[in-house]
């Protein structure tokens, strides 16, 4: 499977800041195998236009942050799937934990969003993760499969990237050991095989969580993990343009 390296830059830049940075992650990809690693680049809203422009003809894939489930109607301040898939997004971050945090996303509207991306032909990139509390209590492996069965619900087999993001390893600079990203993306796609059987092969599974140019092919050597999803890395055109190129390295 080709690794799959997806960009998050979170609330971060205005439209213009997105463009110039979409533009320097291409220009420094250019040169690399573009068919070796898929590159995903996930702006904020305001800049998807923008970006989406800016990546026409590098190969690269323009995707979103969230997404609301409905295609159309009364509910201010949310974006649909429509709107998206009509700016060229190939893929949407679903249920990432700052979500889930900070704006109490569930479970139940996770499972409705990853419905309305496959709807409107979205790739879903599900981000599943046990916090540092559910972890301490040996509750790990047992919220990831509940967080998978409860997102995929009814689901068939289709177009999907999981993501596997310890929340204890997001946004502060500690990384989980790759044994542990390892762990984490095993028991997801264990998970995923009990409910999709041979079509999980598919599934492009990531790690999540502090990823950086030094300490990315850890997280998917001997196909620990199929790719990585980078925040604060993937900020630093150079950086993240690092860990695209560790990633597109021919497998020995
Ligand atoms: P981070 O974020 O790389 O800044 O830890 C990862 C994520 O939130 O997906």
């Amino acid at each position: 499977m080709r690794r799959t390296v997806v960009a998050n830059w979170k609330m971060h830049g205005t439209h213009l800041e997105g463009e110039r940075r979409a533009a320097a992650v291409a220009a420094a990809l250019r040169a690399a195998r573009p068919d070796a690693v898929d590159v995903v680049l996930c702006p904020p809203f305001t800049a998807l236009e923008r970006v989406g422009a800016a990546l026409v003809g590098t190969g690269l894939r323009l995707g979103a942050q969230d997404v609301f489930w409905e295609d159309s109607g009364p509910y201010t301040g949310e974006v649909s799937p429509r709107m998206l898939a009509a700016l060229g997004c190939a893929c949407v971050i679903v249920g990432h934990s700052e979500r889930r945090a900070h704006l109490g996303e569930t479970d139940a509207m996770v499972a409705r969003k990853v419905a309305a991306c496959v709807r409107h032909g979205l790739t879903p990139v599900l981000c599943v993760g046990e916090s540092a509390e559910e972890r301490a209590a040996g509750r790990a492996g047992q919220r990831l499969r509940a967080q998978l069965r409860a997102a995929l619900a009814g689901l068939p087999p289709g177009p999907l990237v999981l993501a596997y993001e310890p929340v204890w390893a997001i946004g502060g600079g500690r990384a989980a050991t790759p044994a542990d990203g390892a762990a984490g993306v095993a028991a997801l796609r264990a998970e995923l095989q009990a409910l999709w059987g041979a079509a999980a092969e598919g599934v492009p599974c990531l790690y999540g969580g502090s990823v950086e140019p030094a300490n990315c092919r850890a997280f998917w050597e001997d196909g620990a993990a199929d790719g990585v999803l980078v925040g604060g890395a993937s900020l630093d055109p150079a950086s993240f343009a690092a860990i695209c190129l560790a990633a597109a390295e021919v497998r020995a």
